[in-house]
C-alpha cells in the first residue's frame, strides 16, 4: 500500500467534492479568518453541522470579531448559544473571546500558543492551527478516527487504539495544505466513510485502503466492550 499517494488523492477529491459550509473558504483558496474557524469548530464539537449553520450566522452578524465577542454581555452569549447545549462551552466561548482581545485581539498562529487558549483541547488547536493558519498539524476527531483506522487496518480496540490512529494519521498528514487535507478527512468521513455502511464504491481512496482489501471495513474501528 502506497502511503504517499493519500494526501493527493484525497486532497484532490476535496477541491472536486468539498461541502460548502458557511465558515469555510473553498479548497485552496487563500486562509480563513481565525475568529471563524474557531467559533464554527468550538460550535461543531458536540453538534451537527447541520444544527451549527443557523448559530454560526447569528453569532457572526451581531458579534463579527473576537473583540466583539470578547465586549458582549455574558447572559446575551448565554442566550444565543441556547438549544446548543453544553454550557461549558459558551462560557470556555467567551473566556477564550477575552483572552485573544488581551493579546490585541489576534489568535496566536500555532498548535501549542492555541492549546493554551481556555477551551482548547488538542482537536480544537490542531484544527484551528492548521485551517486557519495553514499549519501541519495531525487533526484527529471521530470522523478522522474512523477513516484512518480503515485505512491501515488498526484492529486494536478504542480507546487504546487511539495512539495508534493518530501516528498513522501524522504519518499521511501533508506539509501543505494540512486544513484542506484535514476538512477532507473530516467530509470524507460524514458522507462515504460512514460508520455502519462506508460507500466503498465512491471513495478517492479505495485502493490504498487496507480495511478495503481486507474486507468488512465497516466492522472498523473496533471498540472495547463496556
Ligand atoms: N466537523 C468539525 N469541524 C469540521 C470541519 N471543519 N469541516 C467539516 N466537518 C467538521
Amino acid at each position: 500500500f502506497d502511503t504517499e499517494a493519500i494526501a493527493p488523492a484525497l486532497l484532490a477529491w476535496y477541491d472536486a467534492n468539498a461541502r460548502r459550509l458557511p465558515w469555510r473558504s473553498l479548497p485552496g483558496e487563500e486562509r480563513q479568518d481565525p475568529y471563524k474557524v474557531w467559533l464554527s469548530e468550538v460550535m461543531l464539537q458536540q453538534t451537527t453541522v447541520a444544527a451549527v449553520g443557523p448559530y454560526f450566522a447569528k453569532f457572526t452578524e451581531r458579534w463579527p470579531t473576537v473583540a466583539d465577542l470578547a465586549a458582549a454581555d455574558d447572559a446575551d452569549v448565554m442566550a444565543a448559544w441556547a438549544g446548543l447545549g453544553y454550557y461549558a462551552r459558551a462560557r470556555n466561548l467567551l473566556a477564550c473571546a477575552r483572552a485573544v482581545a488581551a493579546m490585541g485581539g489576534a489568535f496566536p498562529d500555532t498548535e501549542a500558543a492555541l492549546r493554551e487558549l481556555p477551551g482548547l483541547g488538542d482537536y480544537t488547536a490542531a484544527a484551528v492551527a492548521a485551517i486557519a493558519f495553514g499549519r501541519r498539524a495531525v487533526v484527529v476527531d471521530a470522523n478522522v478516527e474512523r477513516v484512518v483506522a480503515r485505512l491501515f487496518a488498526i484492529d486494536e480496540p478504542l480507546p487504546a487504539g487511539k495512539a495508534a490512529i493518530r501516528f498513522a494519521a501524522g504519518q499521511v498528514t501533508p506539509d501543505e495544505r494540512a486544513g484542506d487535507f484535514a476538512q477532507g478527512m473530516m467530509d470524507l468521513g460524514a458522507t462515504i466513510c460512514t460508520a455502519r455502511s462506508p460507500r466503498c464504491m465512491l471513495c478517492p481512496l479505495r485502493e490504498v485502503c487496507r480495511g478495503y482489501a481486507e474486507g468488512s471495513p465497516e466492522r472498523l474501528p473496533v471498540k472495547a466492550a463496556k
